[in-house]
């Protein structure tokens, strides 16, 4: 059976982006069909100005919001990163074969300490060598298939790298991983600025659909949605990309195809309400089952020990494997 591994990181609320890129495939597909492991990364949260409470807070709300996006416990394994020690331990090898130039060429780590510097703060070191632990939580579990939304790419790129480079010179230890995307809706953009991504550690609000929002702010936000001067429905990324991404959300809401809807619209509005509608009855089931489960905290607790320990079991041969092959030490 196929390992599978992806995982979100507890740095805002969950957005539409998050659910429609990721997690409702790994619910749908991933669970079901491979062994699967799933991760709330928290550790990666502490590459960015934060705040500790809040941090504690977004990670138990992540956990929460995994198991209400469908999945299931006795089909997967659920966790939080930094239970299971065997990510920083692995990290710290990987940094051993990764090179800083590697680093500073990753598109997230330029855009997001260039926007670090512009506020006047510092650039974290961790953020320079997030990639690599993130290289780390894949590796460690012998993952074959990494299910993310199209931002990740250069990243799992990257942890291919790592994995061929590592095995090459110190012996088979790592699986090469593969990065897989769902068929639409990889990157879903932000409404009000359809050019750069729906991120849910942006500002902007009113671009933003939060898992948890009301259906009337969900309605909100979609019919004031930024479209473009056209008058008629086409789907046309670099030329229309405002409109083009609502056709990508009504596709993956409704099962449909972005280029076959747009012909069965007549105008904007129509598009509008009927993607709000389908956003609205997507995030429904969701949104109940998070008001159960919210209300049960000692349950979460339960499935996310459960599967720190099961995660623990999986990653220790892997990384002690790689321990000895790097030539440390087997302890006595
Ligand atoms: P994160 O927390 O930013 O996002 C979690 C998942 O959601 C996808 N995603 C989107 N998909 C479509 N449209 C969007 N607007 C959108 N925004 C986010 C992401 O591609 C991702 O699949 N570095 C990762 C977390 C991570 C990880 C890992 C992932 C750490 N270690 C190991 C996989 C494997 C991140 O920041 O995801």
């Amino acid at each position: 059976m196929k390992r599978v591994f992806s995982g979100v990181k507890p740095t805002g609320h969950l957005t539409l982006g998050n659910y429609l890129g990721a997690l409702r495939r790994w619910a749908e597909v991933d669970q079901h069909r491979a062994d699967a492991l799933f991760c709330v990364v928290d550790l990666h949260a502490l590459t960015v100005d934060h705040d500790p409470a809040r941090v504690r807070r977004l990670s138990r709300q992540a956990a929460t919001l995994l198991l209400a996006a469908g999945l299931d416990p006795r089909s997967c394994t659920v966790f939080v990163q930094s239970h299971v020690d065997e990510h920083a331990r692995l990290s710290y090898l990987l940094e051993c074969v990764a090179t800083d130039g590697e680093m500073r060429r990753m598109i997230q780590y330029r855009e997001k300490s260039a926007r670090e510097r512009e506020r006047g703060g510092s650039v974290r070191l961790s953020l320079l060598t997030y990639p690599v632990l993130m290289a780390a939580d894949i590796l460690a579990y012998g993952t074959d298939e990494v299910p993310v939304g199209d931002d990740q790419t250069q990243h799992v790129e990257l942890t291919r790298d790592l994995a061929v480079r590592f095995n090459q010179r110190y012996g088979h230890t790592f699986v090469v991983p593969r990065a897989t995307h769902p068929p639409v809706a990889a990157r879903v953009m932000n409404l009000q600025t359809p050019t750069s991504k729906m991120g849910k550690s942006d500002d902007s609000g009113p671009g933003i659909v939060y898992l948890l929002d009301e259906p009337e702010a969900v309605r909100k936000k979609v019919m004031r949605a930024v479209t473009d001067s056209g008058r008629e429905v086409v789907y046309d990324r670099e030329e229309r990309p405002g409109l083009a991404n609502l056709l990508e959300i009504l596709a993956a809401c409704t099962g449909g195809d972005p280029e076959a809807l747009a012909g069965a619209y007549g105008s904007y509005g129509a598009l509008k309400k009927d993607t709000a509608d389908a956003v609205v009855e997507v995030l429904r089931p969701v949104q109940a089952r998070h008001r159960e489960l919210a209300a049960d905290p000692v349950e979460v607790e339960r499935v996310l020990r459960d599967g720190a320990e099961k995660a623990r079991a999986m990653a220790r041969p892997v990384v002690d494997r790689a321990y000895r092959a790097i030539g440390l030490l087997a302890p006595a």
